[in-house]
């Protein structure tokens, strides 16, 4: 029996190893981490991720052919096959802060690998790292080797939060990038063979190890453009009565463009994005191609000028002061169907409410208060001038916060709402019910174009939709940006 270790019991470990597990029964996998309590929520009933359908599979298969351990070295030492998933986060401190990939996690994981090893073994680079990292951890691999064989492979992960179980079921590809020698082809054939046992052939891509690091950090760099490109054009589209809806429909017809990731949103959000684009702009300047890096980091600059766009239309409407007023946040998640809230725009368009003095009441169905309340007292990590002071953690903000578990509850006496996550819930609520509880005039600013604007206006709301034509109203009370 094959058996798998993997290093990282994160969205990306666990899911996949959990996948892997059910797709191949003749495989054995041991999930392993650090973290005490997350391998103790992935061995309970209650898992440490919210993720449609992943229940189910670790149902399915945990105490059978998947475990879960905080014995990394036990269950690295035993495997054939090693996966790293451990998080690669943006470095603050030190040379590259503010933009390039902290590796600590991922430098660590490969020293417990080289101490353990007494057999031969593939090291698969499951997280997202810089080009030419596998260079990096052969040689701390080969150092420490005591004549132990390893193969580095690249197998970078593809799945979206909140459709990870759709997207391991079904991947677009799954890539794996080796070293063009025997020993690194004979690797690929072995990892391939584990995808083989659902993944048709012709959707598995083999590829030098730079190219499929690379193509990690490139496909996160498209994705990403192509929302600020929609979100750069629904500026304009507020500014010239075009309906950003319509041109992304428009234009996604284009086959050469395509519909998919063509909604304008208060901003993307998530822990991949603007790391990894922060992350190549670093590799562009490292090899002396400053243009290149100013073309990507533009992207991101987009994005957080989308957030800031989105506050100031809410101050500006509402008389250009929101302080003391309460404002209801519908949706803190950076996106629908996860509890993640790591980089989501809710964290900035708060911050940016509180700094106005509003009073937010938070709702989201799966975003606990304990981690809004973590999330919105943590320093603001500020990638364009990392070595700058921070301002003071904003301690009282957290009194003018509080959460609620119910929509009704959230809306109750508000001036205004600001929708922030694209919940689906948040298109069927009673909204004339909503709308009587509320202060007149009553805001809808709609972050996400989730709700009908028409209808909602005919009940008596002003409403903001991000890229569609402006209320009188809000035309009136223009929002600098
Ligand atoms: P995560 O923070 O959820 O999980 C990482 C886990 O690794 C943590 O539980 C941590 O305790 C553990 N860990 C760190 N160092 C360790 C060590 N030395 N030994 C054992 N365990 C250790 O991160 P994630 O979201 O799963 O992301 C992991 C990687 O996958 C990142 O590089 C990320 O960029 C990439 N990725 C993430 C996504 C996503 O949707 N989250 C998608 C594709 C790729
Ligand atoms: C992303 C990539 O899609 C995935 O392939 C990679 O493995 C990890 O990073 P994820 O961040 O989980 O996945 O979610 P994604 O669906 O890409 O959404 C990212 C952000 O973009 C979210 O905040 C989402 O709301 C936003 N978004 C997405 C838009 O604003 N408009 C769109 O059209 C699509």
């Amino acid at each position: 029996m094959v058996k798998i270790c993997c290093i990282g019991a994160g969205y990306v470990g666990g899911p996949t190893m959990a996948v892997i597990a059910l797709k191949c029964p003749d495989i054995e996998v041991v999930v392993v981490d650090i973290s005490e309590p997350r391998i103790a929520a992935w061995n309970s009933d209650q898992l440490p991720i919210y993720e449609p359908g992943l229940d189910d599979v670790v149902k399915q298969c945990r105490g059978k052919n998947i475990f879960f351990s905080t014995d990394v070295e036990k269950h690295v030492a035993e495997a054939d096959i090693v996966f790293v998933s451990v998080n690669t986060p943006t470095k603050t401190q030190g040379l590259g802060a503010g933009k390039a990939a902290d590796l600590t996690y991922w430098e660590s994981a490969a020293r417990t690998i080289a101490d353990v090893s007494k057999s031969d073994k593939i090291v698969v680079e499951k997280s997202t790292v810089p080009v030419k990292t596998a260079e990096a951890i052969e040689k701390i691999l080969t150092h420490n080797s005591k004549g132990i064989k390893f193969q580095i492979l690249s197998n970078p992960e593809f799945l979206a939060e909140g459709t990870a179980i759709e997207d391991l079921f079904q991947p677009d590809r799954v890539l794996i990038g080796g070293r063009e020698t025997p020993e690194g082809q004979k690797a690929i054939q072995a990892l391939k063979s584990v995808y083989a046992h659902w993944v048709p052939e012709d959707r598995i891509l083999t590829t030098n190890l730079w190219s499929a690091e690379l193509s990690k950090l490139a496909a996160n760099a498209f994705l990403a453009q192509r929302i600020s490109s929609v979100n750069a054009m629904s500026a304009l589209c507020e500014a010239t009565g075009a309906d950003v809806a319509e041109v992304s429909y428009a234009i996604g017809k284009d086959s050469r463009i395509g519909p998919k990731f063509l909604s304008s949103s208060v901003g993307f959000g998530g822990s991949c994005f603007q790391k990894d684009i922060l992350n190549l702009v670093y590799i562009c300047e490292c090899n002396g191609l400053p243009e290149v890096a100013e073309y990507w980091k533009q992207v991101i600059k987009i994005n957080d000028y989308q957030k800031s766009r989105f506050v100031n239309r809410v101050v500006s409407s509402m008389f250009n002061t929101v302080s003391q007023k309460k404002i209801a946040i519908l949706g803190f998640a950076f996106k629908k169907d996860t509890g993640d809230t790591r980089e989501t725009p809710a964290i900035d368009v708060c911050k940016g409410l509180l700094g106005d003095k509003a009073i937010l009441n938070i709702y989201d169905p799966q975003v606990t208060e304990d981690q809004i309340q973590r999330d919105l007292i943590m320093k603001k990590f500020d990638w364009d001038h990392p070595l700058h002071l921070q301002p003071k953690s904003p301690k009282s903000a957290v009194k003018q916060v509080s959460v609620t578990w119910d929509a009704y509850e959230a809306t109750k006496g508000a001036h205004g709402i600001c929708i922030l996550t694209e919940w689906d819930e948040f298109r069927t609520l009673d909204y004339k019910k909503i709308f009587d509880n509320m202060q007149k005039p009553a805001f809808v600013f709609d972050g996400r174009n989730v709700v009908n604007a028409d209808e909602l206006r005919r009940i008596g709301f002003i409403v903001y939709s991000i890229g569609k034509p402006l209320d009188a109203w809000l035309k009136d009370m223009p929002a600098i940006a």
